[in-house]
């Protein structure tokens, strides 16, 4: 009876196991045949009803019933696992051969790369490159710089004030009085560094830029010195023979002073709009350091001399590469970084 009942069960098992279409499916027959309330058990619970001499076999027949249905579970099973890992390694292939995106190193901003270029040439030529606060104080931007305290420069209209006798810089000249204190002299250094004013913005001017500032303290500097270190920066930045030109100018911390000119690199001299058909355009203030300026920063003027000069290096830049809006410099926008 019970053997019937087993074979007949097997028989059926087996054509489910067989026409049975997905994991889920299969699973569904395990759980009717194998499960803890399975067909099987059931089977099993009747076989305690039987004759002990009848429990012997059923039970072996039972068993091997089990086994054999759990081993085409385990078999069709199987296949289904390697189908879905075929599956996934089929989505999931990579072709190892395809040419890597295309990798964007960054770029030095074009301030920072020609900084560096002059800090390398000034360094060769033994100056120190020093650095300054951009919070200041009125005493270094102004007083010991020599610039009287009626001077429009210190009006609120050109420099942010902060509290305290403090500013931000407006120029990179104080570095100069800092240097002078710190190296003593015989010196020679440079300040690189951002500068502060307050002015409307527009194609041409920013209220943040970048100065360098340069100075050189010995026994006998003369205005041929300060035009041989200016020669051979601008002709450096510029890879090219530069000529310059020298007119008086005024700054209340160098005497004498002067406006140092470039010829024009766009027209070359023969007059463009870019120089206003002059041949030449501005490219710097400079001169010998005013003997209060040397006193004020504790230095003989007796005995020693040297000179100075202040570059826009934020213009140096626009020439140098004909930029034509200086709010580029400091837009952030990407199309125009990645081109240095
Ligand atoms: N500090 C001046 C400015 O911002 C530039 C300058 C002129 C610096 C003459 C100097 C100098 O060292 O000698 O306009």
């Amino acid at each position: 009876m019970l053997e019937e009942q087993l074979s007949a069960l097997q028989a059926e098992a087996q054509r489910r196991i067989d026409s049975a279409q997905t994991p889920e499916e299969l699973e569904k027959v395990r759980i009717d045949v194998l499960g803890r309330k399975g067909a099987l058990a059931e089977a099993s619970k009747q076989m305690a009803k039987l004759a002990p001499e009848q429990k012997a076999s059923a039970g072996k027949l039972l068993n091997s019933v089990k086994q054999s249905l759990e081993s085409l579970f385990e078999t069709k099973k199987a296949k289904y696992d390697d189908e879905m890992l075929a599956r996934r390694l089929d989505a999931e292939w990579l072709d190892l051969t395809l040419p890597a995106p295309g990798v964007r190193p960054g770029t030095l901003h074009p301030i920072t790369r020609i900084q560096r270029e002059i800090e390398d040439l000034f360094t060769s030529m033994g100056f120190a490159v020093l650095d300054g606060p951009e919070v200041e104080t009125e005493y270094h931007n102004f007083d010991a710089l020599n610039i009287p305290a009626d001077h429009p420069a210190r009006d609120a209209q050109d420099t942010f004030w902060l509290t305290d006798g403090h500013l931000l810089r407006t120029h990179t000249s104080p570095v100069q009085i800092r240097g002078m204190k710190k190296l003593g002299p015989p010196l020679r250094m440079i300040a690189p560094g951002r500068v502060f004013r307050n002015e409307e913005v527009d194609a041409s001017h920013e209220h943040t830029f970048y100065q360098l500032e340069g100075m050189m303290i010995d026994r006998n500097v003369s205005i041929a010195n300060l035009i041989y270190f200016m020669k051979t920066m601008l002709s450096a930045v510029f890879h090219r023979d530069i000529k310059v030109r020298l007119r008086p100018g005024f700054f209340p911390f160098v005497e004498p002073g002067f406006e140092l000119d470039i010829h024009c690199l766009l027209c070359g001299g023969s007059g463009c709009p870019v120089c206003k058909q002059s041949g030449w355009v501005e490219q710097l203030g400079c001169g010998l350091v005013h003997p209060n300026v040397l006193r004020m920063a504790g230095i003989d003027p007796e005995q020693w001399n040297g000179f100075a000069f202040g570059l826009g290096l934020t213009r140096l830049v626009m020439m140098r590469y004909a930029i034509d809006d200086v709010r580029w410099l400091q837009s952030g926008d990407l199309r125009f970084a990645r081109q240095f």
